[in-house]
């Protein structure tokens, strides 16, 4: 919940595109983020306030004179409250009532206002886009310290094809995300492009969280593996444009913002839907701790207690990442070792024998790296034999950490 406490107010206007509004404001929650949505009258013609009100779970402000129950002077509340102030869509008309100061409604009023950053994401005809006004406008804006989300191109609901595409909700919320969670708000903002950039059009594949092995209905065979590692890559992954699918565990985490989840529960399983996906894969990031072994039969029933000690048979299970580094044609792979004792040791070892590009070695017995914490303490083992340590770092650090080393050998 990496926007947890920040709130943002999201200003909609009368444009085709404020139907991918609503997705915004959801995707924003799943972050953690309390939403406020002002709409202009404009924009209630294309969705209704109500549907903003339920998704947001927040009254919805339209109307400046409207009799208000949460907020003394309104627009003041929200100018205020604001974290950062979006404009999604923005209409040529608010970008030209905001770049001269016209404050007669609710959500200009507010953007007059607020000292929050700002970000505005332009959508409309491409005439109307690239009409020298409109320009000048723009530009106006950005002298102002706005930050402009600028356009997609494509085909555009007026039937015509060029810029001024509002661009998909994932995007926009990952650059509100990261202008969030960045140290400095007025720093230059994160295009599309710059975000998009390094795995643009690469499947990445990554694994999570701990596979269970059942006994009988009700009991399994586990492991402290929480997910949290394979989570943050694949949410970065996701940020950084690539396709992500995340094969994961039973985990109480939630489900990464632009990642395609498969839920799974036993090794098997794992195997079988990493297989699936390998193919046209780029890159392979194994982050899951997989049991080895199974129990050699589930028991139908409830396994009743005796007076005897009881003796698991456990049989082998496949070794995913070994299977896949006797496959490998194009994909990188990367692998973990989660080790107690000799760390550099058992993972060199791995790194050979799984025939992988790098591995990533940890000591899980450290109190604060491994399972169930936010941090980790990471080397980083490449194929020439080449051994970088890390100190102890959030484990989304890390996650662009290792993301840096995938793309550079997917550049070779
Ligand atoms: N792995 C896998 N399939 C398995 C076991 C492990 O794909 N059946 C992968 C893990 O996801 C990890 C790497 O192999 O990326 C190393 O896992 P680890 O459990 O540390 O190594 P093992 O090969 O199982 O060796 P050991 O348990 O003896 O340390």
């Amino acid at each position: 919940m990496e926007l947890q406490g920040k709130k943002i107010v999201l200003g909609v206007t009368g444009g085709i595109a404020a139907y991918k509004a609503v997705e915004i404001v959801s995707r924003l929650r799943k972050a953690g983020a309390e939403v406020h949505v002002i709409m202009t009258k404009e924009a209630t013609q294309f969705v209704t306030e109500l549907t903003f009100r339920e998704i947001s779970g927040q009254p919805v402000a339209v109307d400046m004179w409207e009799k208000v129950t949460h907020f003394n002077v309104e627009h003041i509340a929200l100018a205020q409250l604001a974290d950062l102030m979006l404009i999604a869509p923005a209409t040529a008309n608010i970008i030209a009532k905001a770049a001269v100061g016209i404050a007669d409604d609710m959500l200009s009023t507010t953007l007059l206002a607020t000292k929050a950053p700002i970000y505005v994401a332009p959508a409309m005809n491409t005439n109307m886009y690239e009409n020298p006004i409109t320009q000048r406008n723009i530009a106006e804006l950005r002298s102002r310290g706005f930050h402009i989300i600028e356009p997609a191109a494509g085909h555009l609901a007026c039937g015509t094809s060029g810029k001024g595409r509002l661009p998909e909700p994932v995007d926009i919320v990952r650059i509100v995300s990261a202008a969030l969670t960045s140290q400095d708000l007025t720093s230059q903002p994160l295009t599309c492009q710059d975000l998009t950039g390094q795995l643009t059009g690469q499947k990445i594949l990554v694994t999570a969280g701990g596979t269970i092995e059942p006994l009988d209905p009700v009991r399994y065979i586990g492991n402290r593996s929480t997910g949290r590692m394979g989570y943050a890559i694949a949410e970065e992954a996701a940020r950084r444009g690539a396709e992500v699918v995340l094969v994961s565990g039973p985990t109480v985490l939630e489900d990464p913002a632009g990642v395609r989840v498969i839920r799974i529960e036993t090794a098997r399983q794992m195997r079988e839907a990493v297989l699936a996906e390998f193919p046209k894969a780029a890159a392979v990031i194994k982050s899951a701790a997989v049991a080895d072994y199974r129990p050699a039969a589930v028991a139908e029933q409830k396994i009743k207690k005796s007076e005897d000690d009881l003796t698991l048979h456990l049989v082998r299970n496949p070794d995913i990442l070994y299977e896949l580094g006797q496959k490998k044609e194009h994909q990188v792979l990367v692998g973990f070792a989660a080790e107690t004792c000799k760390v550099e040791e058992y993972a060199r070892k791995k790194l050979a024998k799984k025939n992988l590009d790098f591995i990533v070695a940890n000591d899980v017995s450290e109190a604060d790296a491994g399972f169930g914490v936010e941090t980790n303490r990471i080397k980083l083992i490449d194929r020439s034999g080449r051994m970088t340590p890390y100190p102890l770092m959030s484990k989304k650090e890390l996650a662009g950490i290792i993301l840096d080393h995938v793309a550079e050998v997917l550049e070779k």
